[in-house]
């Protein structure tokens, strides 16, 4: 089945009691029992519920993956993939993940004795000199918050089979319409489905997808273990996300190039991050990895505070506020929104700037996205 059929029919079939077609949400905590130890599938929403399984199954599908656990949110979903590992692991992370995955690593996990070692994850040597026996994982995002670094998968898929680790993806830029990690041989798939998977910025919600079956059942048992599950109604909400994954990214990816390149000739603009272009150093990865398109999210430098100051407060259109992928264009200041949580002398090795704007473009008409953009730039 192709990407766009399988995002609307995946996980879902016309409901057996009432032949209502587009799956019900299951409001109920718990579910009849015919007899003493026989039920039909559902036993109590913490462990399953149909909504949710049919957007578990939905987006494994669309990963390429046998199986998915829904979760209340990104990181709750990385929370759980934490509690995987056992005091004294340690775990290779890229150095240019998301703020509140660094966060939960150094301020929660540590704690515990799980270890974490940051690395410029584009590179093997990087990879090879921070493995040890007790190397568990790999996790890796690409492309990367907010500068849009590119990591080779295959690479890293490689590196981590040769060493027995599990590899993980938060494909949450890319998603599964422009990239599948599974199929360059990750183990596991993180999204935090807040943003395209959803894409209507109307919940908050995570999931992990994988082909293991033994990492399925251990995260299984996190689900009715620890509890943070995603409710029916968010997976409800997602499920009709999904259904119009293909054709919104198709149009995110459509003016992100268009206003990439717009951004590029505007004197104002210092620096700009759009794996779409070819200044770009991940531009020939991207082509390879993303076949279908760079993606939605474009980072750009105002060089100062005050001017990036100015140009938020001036935009008309785009809404300054936390968040990406959803169908209406946000911007947001990463220094101090989404990775506030690292210490400035880390955050500007990244790039991440006072004058670092990131833009999360949406669906909008792209020649009033520029008009907003272009009244902006000029306002002083
Ligand atoms: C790449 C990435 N991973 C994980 C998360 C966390 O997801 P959530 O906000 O759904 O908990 C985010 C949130 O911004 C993100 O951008």
């Amino acid at each position: 089945m192709k990407f766009s059929t399988a995002a609307i029919h995946a996980g879902q079939e016309p409901d057996p009691s009432t032949g209502a077609v587009m799956t019900p949400v299951f409001l109920t905590s718990t579910f009849a029992q015919p007899e003493l130890g026989r039920d039909k599938g559902y036993t109590y929403s913490r462990v399953a519920n149909p909504t949710r399984s049919a957007l578990e199954k939905n987006i494994a599908a669309l990963e390429g993956a046998a199986e998915g656990a829904a979760f209340a949110s990104g990181m709750a979903a990385i929370d759980a993939l934490f509690r995987l590992l056992s005091p004294g692991d340690r775990v290779i992370a890229s150095k240019h993940i998301y703020g509140g995955t660094y966060r939960i690593a150094t301020t929660m996990y540590e704690k515990l004795g799980i270890y974490f070692d940051f690395v410029d994850a584009r590179s093997a040597e990087s990879l090879a000199a921070v493995v040890t026996p007790q190397t568990r994982m790999i996790f890796i995002e690409s492309p990367t918050n907010p500068t849009m670094e590119i990591a080779d998968l295959p690479m890293i898929a490689g590196f981590a089979q040769a060493h027995g680790l599990l590899s993980i993806a938060d494909n949450t830029f890319a998603t599964p319409y422009l990239q599948r990690p599974i199929e360059f041989g990750f183990d596991i798939v993180m999204h935090s489905v807040t943003k395209y998977l959803n894409g209507h910025s109307d919940m908050v919600g995570g999931i992990l997808v994988t082909n293991n079956e033994d990492i399925a059942q251990r995260l299984r048992y996190i689900q009715k273990a620890a509890g943070g599950i995603m409710g029916p109604f968010d997976a409800w909400l997602c499920l009709r996300g999904t259904k119009t994954l293909g054709v919104r990214m198709q149009r995110h990816c459509e003016n992100a190039l268009r206003i990439a390149q717009w951004l590029a000739e505007q004197p104002a603009v210092r620096m700009i991050y759009y794996p779409g272009l070819p200044s770009h150093p991940g531009y020939e990865l991207a082509k390879k990895q993303m076949p279908l398109g760079f993606g939605g999210i474009i980072s750009f430098d105002l060089g100062s505070l005050e001017r990036t100051r100015t140009f938020l407060k001036n935009l008309k259109l785009c809404v300054l506020a936390e968040s990406l992928g959803g169908i209406e264009s946000l911007m947001s200041h990463s220094a101090t929104m989404t990775h506030a949580a690292l210490p400035r002398e880390e955050r500007e090795a990244l790039g991440i700037t006072d004058g670092l704007v990131r833009m999360s473009v949406g669906i909008e008409d792209a020649d009033d996205l520029i008009e907003d953009l272009s009244q902006a730039l000029r306002a002083r």
